[in-house]
């Protein structure tokens, strides 16, 4: 049987069975702390130099942070959020047309993380949106809600100038030239996005929305529900909740920009996890390399005499591993690391 969409608005009373995990593999939520120190990072205060040691410090410890003052109004964040939403409350016919498991489709409407792959389900639905270049994606997005286009449209818009510039400053955290990042990934790197939607669970502490795993593109920029808590990172072992701040995107580092300083940076194992009470809705924007861009850290970050921990690899290589993979399965560089020499 196909599997369905949960978002169809039938009420679960119990999970069913697809979506329960092992004992040992169940996200233990009573065990997870609040992420006091979460460094929220505002864009729009002191000089340069202090903005870019803050980058630095909080993706050397956690490779995730929040940005406020970040120049997306508030507006085009609401109204995001909103047309999201409506776009989940449609009827199940409107939304099954855009449905498809193919995850080469660049338009796609789907459940769960990897259904080819997976033997669990996750307790999520998501509308994954190719938005580099605008005008050869726009057309096959949702037409339903009528306003959706325009709003994601400038909401892509925004978020694209706001990625470049972090990664700019990610570039100077490293000690790099500005463009370092930008010239290597391509100026016409992708950027794509992934319209999450977590519905009420009847058994929250059986399943995940996502289970733990890492992001397989350069930076992951998310907007998430103001009200309703979901994320989590793991740190030294341990879970910690990101608290939603007002008007805050997360960011955080991918499998990429790991790759590309020689692991000075980490791609933050996180994960999502549901709730009985309320849905939650999160929008994910992932910019990723251009494909061919060949992925390898500058020599700057190699230390004298010694190789670079990962090999050299192109984007397209990279994805498509990750791609071949559960997404639970291990951190996909593991598997481009350079032999080590004794
Ligand atoms: C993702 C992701 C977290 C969330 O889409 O890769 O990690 O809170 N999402 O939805
Ligand atoms: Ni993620």
């Amino acid at each position: 049987m196909e599997t369905q969409l949960i978002s169809s608005g039938f009420q679960y009373t119990t999970l069913p069975r697809s979506y329960i995990r092992s004992e040992p593999d169940r996200p233990k939520l009573s065990e997870v702390a609040d992420y006091h120190n979460a460094p929220v990072i505002d864009l729009g205060f002191g000089d340069r130099k202090y903005i870019v040691q803050q980058i630095s410090d909080a993706c050397q410890q956690y490779g995730f942070f929040q940005i406020i003052n970040h120049g997306v109004s508030r507006d085009i964040m609401e109204k995001m959020l909103k047309v999201s939403k409506e776009f989940f409350d449609l009827p199940i016919e409107e939304k099954m047309k855009l449905y498809s498991n193919d995850p080469s489709k660049t338009t796609r409407l789907s459940t769960s993380s990897n259904l080819q792959k997976e033997k669990i389900h996750n307790w999520r639905d998501y509308l994954r949106l190719h938005c580099y270049p605008l005008d050869k994606y726009e057309q096959e997005w949702p037409s339903n809600p009528s306003s959706f286009k325009q709003i994601v449209r400038n909401y892509c818009i925004e978020i694209r100038k706001l990625g470049l510039k972090l990664q700019e400053a990610i570039s100077e955290s490293l000690g790099l030239d500005k463009d370092y990042i930008n010239n290597s990934l391509g100026l016409e790197q992708g950027q794509h996005m992934a319209i999450n939607y977590y519905p009420k669970c009847p058994e929250p502490e059986l399943t995940y929305g996502l289970p733990a795993h890492t992001d397989p593109n350069t930076l992951t920029i998310l907007l998430q529900d103001m009200q309703v808590t979901g994320l989590q990172l793991l740190k030294d072992g341990k879970w910690l909740a990101v608290k939603p701040f007002p008007n805050a995107f997360v960011v955080n580092i991918g499998d990429q920009l790991q790759a590309l300083s020689n692991s000075k940076y980490k791609s933050t194992w996180h994960r999502a996890v549901v709730n009985a009470h309320k849905p939650r809705i999160s929008v994910a924007t992932f910019l990723c390399p251009w494909n061919n861009a060949v992925i390898k850290a500058p020599s700057e970050l190699i230390e004298d005499e010694s190789k670079p921990i990962y090999k050299d690899f192109t984007y397209a290589e990279y994805y498509g591993k990750f791609w071949s993979r559960n997404l639970d399965q291990g951190h996909c560089l593991e598997l481009f690391k350079n032999s080590r020499e004794i």
